[in-house]
């Protein structure tokens, strides 16, 4: 006879919940009695925001991570994120309610290229963004995110070449601004890659006064057109101390949530992807949470993050460097 446990090599658990059960209700009492915490990013479903104990963007999430008090840590994220928290707080279990939850952009960089790509580059300083895996951040000197990505590479001995993965976009974007020398992965996100400069435009013209907004990891053209880029978290708080009225939010659809909570005034329009029919400013990966897969894993204690031992101590390093660099920048 099987047990529910032997579902757990397979990633996941399929369960039949009783459809009368309050979930959020039920999720909250769950974390209590067993000392867990929940952090969200911006990208998850309104539903999943609404019970979080902490939603921020990959920076802030990761350094909750490494000084809650809690015991369990169900993050309602994407894989490389909930690897993150574990490497740097490994004495917690690490839930994620998906294991299938991952990241195209982490996908698009294998460790055994980025191997290759170290060795054919020597004595370059390797800047790894967050949404890598554990084996690339065992590769890394130093680790960023869309947040602090300007300040990490500013610190850095001002000769020194660095090779920068896997996000093109964010890395020609900070490569733009600093004048470094950076030897850039081709990676990308599919959702940031889909938006449509011609579609945002003529979007500009109907919505005139609109102030168009975006992530790092969009394409050039559409950075080009922006009148403010940032992180999640910075698009956040863009919004919440301008004073325009309206704004074309280019990176993915969760962070309207949160922009619609703080300014209720105002008019968040997502910027419309090349394909209109593909829903491409959801992040299918992020979306996989939902609140009956957190309400599962906080009761059975999975699907927990694992990580080797000798990969986590590896990876710690430069993530615990980005940490400390972030809080000098008080970021
Ligand atoms: P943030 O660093 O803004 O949270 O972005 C993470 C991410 O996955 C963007 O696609
Ligand atoms: Fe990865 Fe893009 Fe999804 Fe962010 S939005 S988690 S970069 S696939």
């Amino acid at each position: 006879m099987y047990n529910v446990n032997d579902l757990k090599e397979f990633g996941y658990l399929k369960i039949d919940i009783d459809p009368k059960i309050d979930l959020p209700l039920e999720i909250r009492k769950m974390c209590k009695e067993k000392n867990a915490v929940i952090l969200a990013h911006y990208y998850q479903i309104d539903e999943i925001q609404d019970i979080a104990d902490f939603i921020g963007d990959s920076l802030a999430l990761s350094q909750q991570a490494a000084k809650t008090n809690a015991d369990i840590i169900l993050f309602a994220g994407v894989h490389f994120m909930a690897e993150t928290a574990k490497i740097i707080s490994p004495e917690k279990k690490v839930l994620l309610p998906d294991l299938k939850a991952g990241c195209s952009l982490a996908e698009s960089c294998k460790a055994e290229d980025f191997k290759k790509f170290k060795k054919e580059n020597p004595d370059c300083i390797v800047v790894s963004y967050v949404n890598t895996s554990a084996e690339i951040k065992a590769l890394t000197d130093i680790v960023c995110t869309s947040s602090n990505a300007l300040q990490i590479i500013e610190c850095l001995p001002p000769k020194k070449k660095i090779i920068f993965g896997p996000d093109k976009n964010l890395g020609n974007y900070i490569k733009n601004l600093t004048n470094r020398e950076m030897l850039i992965w081709d990676g990308a996100c599919h959702v940031h890659e889909e938006f449509s400069v011609e579609k945002i435009l003529e979007l500009k013209k109907k919505y005139s006064e609109a102030k168009i907004i975006a992530h790092p990891e969009c394409k050039k053209p559409v950075l080009i057109i922006s009148d403010f880029i940032g992180s999640t978290a910075a698009l956040l708080k863009f919004v919440e101390k301008d004073k325009s009225n309206t704004y074309i939010v280019a990176t993915e659809s969760g962070i309207l949530h949160q922009m619609k909570k703080v300014c209720k005034e105002k008019l968040f329009i997502p910027a419309p992807p090349i394909d209109s029919t593909c829903g491409c400013n959801n992040c299918n990966f992020m979306k996989m949470n939902t609140l009956e897969k957190i309400y599962i894993a906080l009761k059975y204690e999975m699907p927990e993050i694992i990580i080797d031992e000798n990969i986590r101590l590896m990876a710690e390093k430069p993530i615990k460097k980005m940490i400390d660099i972030s809080e000098k920048f008080g970021l």
